[in-house]
This record gives structure tokens, sequence and C-alpha cells, in this order.
């Protein structure tokens, strides 16, 4: 692969403190940046820029770290617009319609659901996003969650297995069957097909008791760990991810001092995901008081049809910044560098000497848009590592 000079930049973020303005995202206006074999290999000032195979002039648009987004659930079948619309009018989510979506994704052929989620996918990468993590968790079977977690392989390296995101009706009788089932066989089966074990800890989903057990074992088959937890209460999901040292706790909706704590003195990111809040009509999180506290925080889609049907981080960005407390700087951190933390990835999320050339190039100024002009198309193309944007592999 050859080289290639970005010229004429406006604006470049590259999260790396130690060139630009001197701040944690490394602003360089008026900016060249060098990608050699699809990492970056120069930045700087355009005046200054090595000459490459190729020149691009930007004509003065931003460009960005391409979106970390660390928690999606794309692969699923069906939609669940009444539930949305309901809760508009007053009822609470509880984690029950879940069961609606397993249902229509049991009963989608592999290709139909290979589809929609290359769908989801294009939307997703058309707004910025050139990493996505993919959750199992919709069929809840053997079979069905082997498929997904498989289905999930072919789009991205960061799969999760969710086999624990409810109990399926079948089992309500016997969880503790089911509970065995996750953290045995099912488990075992997809654990080739995963890099990632997560449990939904939470009020109609799973204890602390019943995560711990499916985590520690999924730990022993050598996956590494996320977790849903406090979404829908102060559910002890935030300390079992401290504990376990998981990358991620997310939602983290409920937070105590004592959560807070412990997240500040550990290596588990808070990933707060507020396309859950807006479609269920929840109090946002604040990003300030974890922010403050030195807690690492990722802010990530949560796509999926129930409680976040997100293919856009604009809105995310705009949503952290008008109701959370995050700056325009921190939301956009949050979802470059803060997704590469909670992803445990060190290659992506910036673009420092080295890094992965994962970029977005903006069709504006500056990355402040996202918040600014909030629903907008704001990225005219997407890199990633150089390749053609279509390779996801
Ligand atoms: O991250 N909280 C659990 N899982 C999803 C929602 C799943 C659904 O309602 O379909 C979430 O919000
Ligand atoms: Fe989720």
């Amino acid at each position: 692969m050859s080289s290639i000079v970005f010229s004429n930049i406006g604006e470049l973020t590259t999260n790396d403190p130690s060139v630009g303005d001197g701040s944690v995202l490394g602003r360089i206006h008026d900016a060249a940046l060098v990608i050699d074999d699809g990492y970056v290999v120069w930045a700087g000032a355009t005046k200054d820029a090595p000459a490459a195979d190729t020149e691009i002039d930007v004509e003065g648009v931003a460009i960005i770290p391409g979106f970390v987004d660390s928690h999606t659930h794309l692969v699923f079948a069906g939609e669940r617009s009444e539930e949305f619309a309901a809760r508009m009018a007053g009822e609470t989510y509880d984690g029950g319609g879940i069961m609606n979506t397993v249902t229509a994704t049991r009963s989608a052929s592999t290709d139909e659901l290979r589809q929609s989620t290359q769908r989801r996918l294009d939307s997703l990468r058309a707004n910025g996003v050139t990493t996505v993590e993919m959750k199992s968790g919709y069929e809840l079977t053997l079979e069905g969650e082997v498929r997904l977690a498989q289905i999930a392989s072919e789009f991205t390296e960061e799969t999760t297995f969710l086999g624990a995101h409810v109990v399926p009706a079948e089992y309500r009788q016997n969880r503790d069957a089911y509970v065995a089932l996750v953290a045995g066989e099912m488990l075992d089966q997809c654990a080739p097909l995963v890099r990632w074990a997560d449990v939904f800890c939470d009020q109609g989903a799973f204890s602390v008791e019943e995560a711990h057990l499916i985590l520690a074992r999924a730990k022993d088959k050598g996956l590494e760990l996320r977790l849903h937890g406090n979404q829908l209460g102060h559910t002890g999901g935030i300390a079992l991810a401290v504990e376990l040292d998981a990358a991620s706790v997310d939602h983290c909706t409920y937070v105590s001092d004592v959560d807070i704590e412990a997240l500040s003195g550990s290596h588990t990111v808070a990933t707060l995901l507020p396309g859950a809040e807006f479609s269920t009509k929840s109090e946002y999180p604040s990003g300030r008081l974890l922010l403050d506290a030195g807690v690492s925080v990722a802010l990530a889609t949560d796509c999926n049809p129930g409680t976040s049907y997100v293919t856009n981080m604009s809105f995310i960005i705009a949503v952290a910044v008008r109701e959370m407390g995050f700056s325009v700087d921190e939301a956009l951190y949050a979802t470059t560098m803060g997704g590469a933390q909670a992803l445990r990835r060190s290659d992506i999320g910036h673009l420092r000497l080295g890094a992965k050339a994962d970029l977005a190039i903006l069709n504006v100024p500056k990355a402040a848009h996202f918040a600014y002009q909030p629903g907008a198309s704001l990225v005219q193309a997407v890199h990633r590592g150089g390749e053609s944007p279509d390779f996801w592999g």
C-alpha cells in the first residue's frame, strides 16, 4: 500500500497530548497527516508536511480519529417501535421486551440477519464509526447464540458473548438450569468465536451471584470481561465489574459515591449509553461526576431494537453535551479514546504515530459541530487502516 498525505486539515484531532495545542485532544490547525501502509507516520503543519505517493487536499475541513463504538447489539431481527411509543406515554422499561426480539431473531434466516447487520453497520460507518463491538444475546439457545456470535465475527474482531441477556421464557421456572447452560455448553461453543463475555446484571435479568459465576467461568476459558451494570437500579454491577477487572461496565445509570470511588481506582471504564436513557425516558447519568473523579469514561451507541435504536454517534455526543455535563471535547474524547480504552485497544481511538489510520473526514471545519449540528450528516469519508471503507474484518 502507498502513502497518503491529507493536507489543509482545518482542525486535526489526534488525541496525542504531545502535539499541537498541548491539550489531551492534541489539536493541530492547518494540519497535515501522513499515513503509510495503513498507519499514522506523521502529523504536523501542512507547510511542513513531507511528500507522499498521494495527496488529498481536504480544503479546510476537520479530521478526527474514527469513533470506537464499544457497545452494540447489532445482530437482531424485527423492531419494537410500539414499545418505544408506550414508554414515551409513561410505561417503564424492565427488560421485558427483549423476548420479542428473541422471537423475531430465532425465526430469521442467517442471510437476513447478515443483511440487516450490514445495513446498521453501514449507517454507523457513514457517521464516522471505524470500530464496532457486537454482542450475541437475541436467541438464547445453544445453537442460536453460536449463530449470532458467528455472524458478529464476520463483521468485527470485537465480538461479545451475551448468552446471559435475560432468562428466556422456556426457562422461567428453572433459571438455574439456564445459568448452567450459559456457563457451560453455550460458553464452550461460543468461546472460539468471541473475544469478550458480558452479562446483563440488573433487575429482571441476572443477579450479581449469577453474573459472577458466568463471568468467572468465561475468564477461565480465556475470554475478557465486560458487563451491563446499574442500568435499572443500584444493583451491584459496578462493584462486580471492578472486582473482576472487567474492561468496562456499561450503562452506569445509577452510580453511588462508593461506585465512583471503586471505578476511579480501577482499570474498568465506565461506558455511558445515553441512547438508552433517551429511549426509556429515564434520567441521564452524570458524566460530570465521573469525569471529575478521574474515572475513565466512554460513550457508545448501545444500538439495539429495544432501548436505543441509534446508529449515529453524533446524537450520543449531542445528548452527552446537552444533558450529562460533558464538554464537546470530552464527549469527542469519550467516543474515540474512551471507546478504545473500553475495548483495551491501544492502536485505535487516536492518531498518534504508529496508530492505525482509522479516521473520519468531516464536511465541517470543527469537530464541535457533532454537538452543534445534532442530527446532521457531518462525515464525508471514513478511512480504516488506510483501507477501503468496505473492509470491516
Ligand atoms: O443495553 N440492557 C440490556 N440490554 C440492552 C437492551 C436490550 C433490549 O431491550 O432489547 C441494552 O439496553
Ligand atoms: Fe446493551
